[in-house]
């Protein structure tokens, strides 16, 4: 049977990662989250005492690292150079850094190269910003998720509550704003829909209606 390769590209807090990670889970494919790998980048850069604007510095950083992410029961892990960060990634202090990061084109093109060897033989759903238009800008299906700001902060509100962590819906959805223009204005792979991507607004839609719309497009590929 063909393997498919589904990108889904999108801004912040879109419902990507939860989308994609049922859909690779009805139909039996691996999840790759890259946003995860930019964070993890992001969180060495931070630890190294690395400032953001030191292009150099953090290029050359980005040669000698590696990471890796391991698909555990329903989910995956996220390894930098062999420790598990998984949970070390997701602090405020790596989002506001990531974008600046990842504009870096050295950066890139370690992520690039490692989210084209895992997605080589198909039956792969990938998210992130780049994956329609530059990782596999030949992929089987490409989903470009939306959803208006306000509903994407207030979902990252609730997520975080459920965490146990406070925070504001307005401070949110600005941080939120500022990561989708910065990551939509940088000149190396920016967010943005590619031409073939079907676009869906999850403003209004639950998770199961987003999930079902995927694999039903998925499941008329493999027709
Ligand atoms: O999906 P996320 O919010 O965890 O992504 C974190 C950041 O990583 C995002 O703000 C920009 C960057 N990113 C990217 O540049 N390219 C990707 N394919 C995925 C994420």
């Amino acid at each position: 049977m063909k393997q498919l390769i589904i990108a889904i590209d999108g801004p912040a807090a879109s419902g990507k990662s939860t989308t994609a990670k049922l859909v690779a889970g009805r139909l039996q494919y691996l999840h790759v989250d890259t946003g995860a790998m930019y964070r993890a980048m992001t969180l060495k850069v931070i630890e190294r005492g690395i400032d953001l604007k030191d292009v150099k510095a953090i290029a050359t950083l980005a040669r000698s690292t590696k990471i890796r992410l391991v698909p555990r029961e329903g989910s995956f892990g996220v390894e930098l150079d062999g420790t598990d960060v998984t949970e070390r990634i997701r602090t405020p202090k790596v989002t506001s850094a990531v974008s600046a990061v990842s504009m870096i084109a050295e950066v890139r093109q370690r992520m690039v190269q490692e989210q084209r060897a895992m997605g080589k033989n198909g039956a792969i759903v990938l998210e992130g910003r780049d994956i329609g238009t530059v990782v596999f800008p030949d992929a089987d299906l490409k989903i470009f998720m939306v959803a208006n700001q306000r509903e994407r902060a207030a979902r990252r509100s609730k997520e975080m509550a459920a965490k146990g962590i406070a925070a504001e819906i307005d401070q949110l959805e600005k941080e939120i704003v500022e990561r989708d223009t910065k990551d939509a204005t940088r000149s190396i792979s920016p967010l943005t829909k590619a031409q073939n991507a079907i676009v869906l607004d999850t403003t209004d839609l639950t998770i199961e209606e987003q999930v079902e719309f995927i694999v039903k497009k998925a499941k008329e590929k493999l027709k």
